[in-house]
């Protein structure tokens, strides 16, 4: 049965925090071409062991990227403890395929965990529920293992048991809900074709996970991947059917609804570039800009901005990365009251920006991203609606006008931002309404 009020209650932080961090690394940072790298190459294990050699992240240093985060604005994040490789960056007993049989030989979960918690970031880990390294796992006539198309895998998948595959895989998840402390997130990836729901077991693995971490928040993707809702979008969702939708490179073109009309809470996850795990080659990295500008959009749908980085083979965040989040967090630093604890509108966009609402229902926030020619409609609030007005960047009362050029437009409150034709901040600059 939905326990609702259980559901609205460690949904509470999530929804306020708005921003954080997807972290994808792991052997895939050595080839550098993205972490779909077997898959799309169709790389035997044989060539991909030389990876699992070499792997030895000498640079990594979890505090340092945990400080990116935070300065950045983002209040969470999420590692992927295992990718669809398999190999682990936990010490799992259950595989030898992990960070702690490598070079480095440390459990980079562990220390992850230590790093973000200490700045008091909320964690979470990503677990691939696929896995290429695992010998249950189907490989030959699959839709995305390496061995697809390899004819000698052919005749072994007789012999392949994927229960077996599941009871490893329950057992790894089961290792990160009782070795790690408190978790407060765990991102699924993903179903495909039959392999999804029951077919992971996923009540049983489930109940199990909240056996014995009751408040962790679960994607949607034991059931559906970044394609379909799910049954969390209807008026009966599986036990598996996770708590947020998980949109995939795309920001919903509207708010998400589920059928009784009420609204879904769904996480966008974007990448800075067009990979999640590093690429060297990739440079094609988004404007901070943009993704400020993303992430506002986000916050105005009522939806969650995941922003990846991919760190490289020796545990950085990418330079572009890095000073991407630097510039995020200028922004955030002055205007992070119209992004957490805030939701959508009911007001349309307005034409020259967006707007964010306080939960509370008496703050509004005017995200003004293009100029006017003298002040700025603040659409669909009138003056005698307004208490007060404040540039939210530096606390500056802002004064509504009253005067000929503005008042044939008496349903729209006005205000000036500066006498210079270009806005205090170009990329977004918010007008803090406190209404009546
Ligand atoms: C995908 C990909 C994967 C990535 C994930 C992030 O479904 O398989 O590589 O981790 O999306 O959302």
């Amino acid at each position: 049965m939905f326990d609702k009020a259980a559901y609205e209650k460690r949904m509470a932080w999530y929804q306020d925090a708005r921003f954080g961090m997807f972290i994808h690394w792991g052997l895939y940072a050595i080839p550098a071409r993205g972490e779909w790298v077997r898959s799309t190459e169709q790389i035997p294990e044989e060539d991909y062991i030389p990876f699992f050699e070499e792997f030895n992240p000498v640079d990594y240093d979890p505090k340092a990227w945990a400080r990116a985060a935070k300065n950045a604005g983002m209040k969470y994040a999420v590692l992927t403890a295992k990718h669809h490789d398999g190999f682990c960056l936990f010490d799992s007993q259950l595989t030898d395929w992990k960070s702690t049989k490598t070079k480095c030989g440390r459990d980079l979960v562990r220390e992850y965990l230590d790093a973000f918690r200490e700045e008091g970031l909320k964690v979470g880990l990503y677990y691939s529920l696929l896995d290429w390294h695992h010998p249950d796992y189907p490989h030959y006539g699959d839709q995305n293992h390496p061995l697809r198309n390899c004819p000698a895998e052919k005749e072994k998948e007789a012999g392949r048991d994927f229960n077996r595959y599941l009871e490893y895989m329950h057992g790894q998840v089961k290792e990160l809900c009782t070795n790690y402390g408190k978790l407060d997130l765990m991102w699924f990836d993903f179903s495909y074709g039959s392999l999804r729901g029951e077919a992971w077991k996923a009540t049983e693995l489930v109940e199990m996970i909240r056996s014995y971490q009751p408040d962790v928040i679960i994607d949607n993707r034991l059931e559906v991947s970044g394609e379909g809702f799910g049954s969390i979008a209807t008026d009966e969702p599986a036990v598996y059917s996770g708590d947020f939708v998980s949109p995939e490179q795309i920001i919903p073109p509207h708010g998400l609804k589920k059928q009784d009309g009420s609204d879904l809470i769904w996480e966008a996850c974007i990448t800075m570039n067009n990979n999640w795990g590093y690429s060297s080659l990739d440079k094609n990295f988004k404007p901070a800009s943009t993704l400020i500008k993303k992430l506002v959009e986000c916050v105005s749908k009522n939806g969650n901005l995941l922003l990846n980085v991919g760190p490289d083979a020796r545990g950085c965040i990418p330079a572009e990365s890095l000073e991407i989040l630097e510039e995020i967090g200028c922004w955030m630093r002055r205007n992070s009251a119209s992004i957490y604890g805030c939701k959508g509108s009911s007001l349309p966009k307005p034409e020259n920006g967006r707007i964010t609402e306080c939960k509370c229902g008496k703050l509004r926030y005017y995200h003004i991203m293009e100029p006017a020619i003298g002040a700025v409609p603040l659409y669909g609030v009138r003056p005698d609606e307004i208490r007060k007005v404040r540039l939210l960047r530096d606390g500056a009362e802002l004064k509504v006008e009253n005067n000929w050029i503005v008042n044939n437009y008496p349903d729209i409150a006005f205000v000036n931002l500066s006498s210079s034709p270009i806005l205090p901040d170009p990329v977004d600059t918010v007008v803090e309404v406190e209404l009546k």
